[in-house]
């Protein structure tokens, strides 16, 4: 009994570093044909768009043509990361934090107010918390940033005619997803029972669930939405959540431009999803579940859908959409 967290440990780093590392996509690309990467006239928006992978998503976009709108936190590393580009003029930068609806209000406030329509969205921040920690608004800062936010962000979007009609929606989830069996009301623990592993893991297969509810709302509509895992990538972020990981693994992690190639490459292709749920990696669909445990959870997208709904608030006076459409609307 003593080994088994140990055997765990080594189970999990030989099934998964040949394909989530460098390892996997040295051996995957030899097969792949050369993105064009031609997104002129396009209007990106990519979260968490100031360094790492939706740094990388965005550099590409911008080397391809496009306008993107970079969120995050900080605005001088925004401003930095802006200036880095190939052409400065085509990002522009917005502070917002995903994690407080109040911002992420303000946020579609602005950009309304701009009259943006965006081809490309990224639904890229995710953080791994080792220690709960709550928002100013009350909510576990992993399932606020996470999901929550993107949830507000995209409902909205979709909801005001700020996605185009042949927009594509990229959600950056993650092969941690597959260890967790949907339970919506785990999603938010605010008191004990936290586990930040397991906050990140639900909140990453909340992200491929929604993806299937947003495919079935808009049908035919001309929309794209795919959930899509960038692999084991050498980030600030894994640096500072998983710094044993990091250490153990750091020659074969992947660069940000690696994690960032499947967006890229979604955002071109824009493929067929055969699978009503999926996980896109390495430019191919790979199923939502690999684990016998986790297509067994009683909790259904409906349900996800109905537990952010509650937690999502109303909009602030003054971010009041001018012509609000329902979802039920937006399903017809
Ligand atoms: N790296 C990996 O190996 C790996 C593996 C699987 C999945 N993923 C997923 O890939 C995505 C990107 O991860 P990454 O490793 O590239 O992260 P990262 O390098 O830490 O980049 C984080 C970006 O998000 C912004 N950000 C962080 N918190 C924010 C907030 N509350 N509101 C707005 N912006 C915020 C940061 O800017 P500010 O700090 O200025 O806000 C920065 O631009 C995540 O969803 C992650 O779960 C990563």
């Amino acid at each position: 009994m003593a080994n088994a967290p140990l055997k765990k440990i080594i189970t999990f780093y030989v099934r998964f570093t040949p394909s989530y590392s460098q390892i996997g996509y040295y051996a995957r690309r030899p097969f792949w044909r050369r993105v064009r990467g031609d997104f002129a006239g396009q209007t990106w928006l990519v979260t968490g768009g100031s360094e790492g992978i939706g740094g990388s998503a965005a550099r590409s976009a911008v080397a391809g043509g496009a306008r993107v709108i970079c969120v995050a936190r900080d605005a001088a590393k925004l401003q930095a990361f802006a200036n880095s580009v190939a052409v400065p003029e085509r990002v522009s930068c917005e502070v917002a934090d995903l994690s407080l609806r109040d911002e992420v209000w303000r946020l579609l406030r602005r950009l309304e107010e701009r009259g943006v329509v965006v081809d490309v969205l990224v639904n890229n921040v995710g953080i791994q918390k080792r220690d709960q920690i709550l928002t100013r608004e009350g909510l576990e800062t992993s399932f606020a940033t996470n999901i929550l936010g993107h949830y507000l962000l995209t409902r909205e979007m979709l909801a005001r005619g700020m996605l185009g009609p042949r927009a594509t929606v990229i959600e950056v989830s993650s092969g941690g997803m597959y260890n967790h069996a949907m339970v919506a009301k785990d999603l938010n623990i605010t008191g004990p029972g936290y586990l930040g592993v397991r906050a990140y893991g639900l909140s990453k297969r909340a992200q491929v669930m929604l993806t299937g509810h947003w495919r079935r709302q808009h049908a035919g509509s001309g929309r794209s939405f795919y959930a899509m895992h960038p692999g084991w990538v050498d980030t600030a972020a894994v640096g500072r959540s998983m710094p044993r990981f990091r250490a153990t693994l750091e020659p074969v992690l992947r660069t940000h431009a690696q994690g960032a190639d499947t967006i890229v490459w979604l955002a071109e292709r824009r493929p067929l999803q055969m699978a009503d749920e999926a996980i896109w990696f390495d430019r191919r669909e790979r199923p939502a579940h690999i684990y016998a445990h986790t297509p067994r959870s009683t909790d259904t997208a409906q349900d996800l859908v109905d537990f952010l709904e509650h937690h999502a608030g109303r909009p602030p006076e003054a971010a009041q959409p001018t012509r609000h459409q329902t979802t039920e609307e937006t399903a017809r």
